[in-house]
């Protein structure tokens, strides 16, 4: 299948509903939980003869690891899934103890295939898959282990991803406005291309949490009326004649490449569904572990081990014997930070926030209701304003 037949069925097929920002229940399309109707490659296997080198291009630092893989406790025969590989860092990890398999998924082409030399070492105990985390159950269904003893995510992205110019996420290195990490949908300078004013605004405020996100959306649509915008350095600099900032101060365009980089990635509704497939996947007392990045994150996986390590969390409308049973005991009643030696040696780790539950043997509950931020197939049938 041709790369432009996978984005034309992505865009096509992948249905997203939910409400937008100040529309009241009823005004959108009809809010319902999001259906994944998307695009699966096979598991990779090296090509003969292709030899990985290990270059010299920026690699990731494992962030809150050892603590992670603490919480999921891996236990010899146990199968595990790392639903973002990255760099291998947990897997590897995992793999250490001894009789583990671990299936790790990724929505990476490139992080897969750095990974292939893991896999040539670990005596047949990764197989690597790329994909989107969304659809681990798919996956674990497809490796023939429909339930498995733990999963672990690291969500956002990695310093592969962010460091290098040509993946476009940076504003620190010119290169194309990409900032996708798979190979499908739109990318950024799509986003910013086509979007309305107001949905480049609601999107830069939500996902960016920026005050100025109108200025910054209307300066993107004059700036585009005049050339079209395809660099992260074009964007940067539109960005940095509206927001200022102060010497010490953080870069007045990264919240704006935050905001399209969680949209154009869809961040927040592949967390969503991926909490609830993993109830699905895992066996009483298989573990659960989730290490964010940022409040937004934070805040769906606090809100989904709450609600789910509470008698009654399925509906406060429905008698209580009609209500579910929890289906997970949180295992973190503060979220683990990372302390002041991972800091130092590994700036990133400073927003980190680790939280963890078991599973119970209760029936997975009901699925979630749609949340209310925008949803990039709306936005991308909206047109321009
Ligand atoms: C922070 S890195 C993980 C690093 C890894 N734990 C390590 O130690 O090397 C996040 C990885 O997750 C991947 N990722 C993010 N969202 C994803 C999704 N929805 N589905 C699959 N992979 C995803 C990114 O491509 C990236 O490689």
């Amino acid at each position: 299948m041709q790369t432009c037949c996978l984005r034309r069925d992505f865009a096509e097929r992948r249905l997203w509903r939910g409400r937008l920002p100040g529309e009241r229940r009823g005004d959108g399309p009809r809010a319902a939980r999001t259906h994944h109707v998307s695009f699966r490659w096979p598991v990779l296997r090296r090509p003969p003869g292709c030899a990985m080198t290990q270059d010299d291009r920026p690699r990731h630092i494992s962030v809150l690891g050892r603590e992670a893989v603490a919480f999921l406790a891996p236990r010899a025969g146990g199968v595990y899934v790392d639903a973002t590989f990255g760099a291998g860092g947990y897997s590897r990890t995992i793999l250490g103890a001894p009789g583990t398999r671990v299936i790790a998924i990724d929505r990476d082409r490139t992080a897969i295939a750095e990974g292939f030399d893991l896999v040539d070492r670990s005596d047949g105990r990764l197989t690597l898959v790329e994909d989107r985390f969304s659809n681990l159950a798919q996956v674990c269904a497809d490796q023939g282990v429909p339930q498995v003893d733990g999963v672990v995510m690291d969500v956002g992205v990695s310093s592969m991803q962010l460091d290098r110019a040509e993946r476009g996420f940076s504003f620190r290195n010119d290169g194309p406005l990409d900032m996708r990490m798979g190979q499908d949908g739109p990318s950024a300078a799509d986003v910013v291309a086509s979007a309305s004013e107001t949905d480049l605004a609601n999107v830069i405020y939500i996902f960016g949490e920026e005050r100025h996100s109108r200025a910054v959306a209307r300066a993107i649509v004059k700036a585009r009326g005049e050339a079209p915008i395809t660099t992260t350095r074009a964007l940067a600099d539109i960005v940095s004649r509206v927001v200022r900032s102060k010497p010490g101060e953080i870069h007045p365009a990264t919240r704006t490449f935050q905001a399209l980089r969680i949209f154009v990635n869809e961040e927040l509704d592949e967390l969503q569904t991926a909490l609830t497939a993993s109830e699905r996947v895992l066996k009483p007392g298989g573990r659960l572990v989730v290490v964010s990045f940022h409040s937004l994150e934070d805040r769906i996986v606090k809100n989904f081990i709450g609600a789910r390590s509470k008698s009654g969390g399925g509906s406060r409308h429905l008698p209580v014997a009609a209500q579910a049973a929890p289906s997970f005991m949180s295992l973190t009643k503060r979220p683990v930070v990372a302390d002041e030696a991972e800091i130092a040696a590994n700036p990133r780790a400073r927003s980190a926030k680790l939280r963890a539950a078991e599973r119970t043997d209760a029936p997975a509950h009901a699925e979630d209701a749609a949340f209310g931020w925008p949803i990039l197939a709306n936005v991308m049938r909206g047109g321009r304003s």
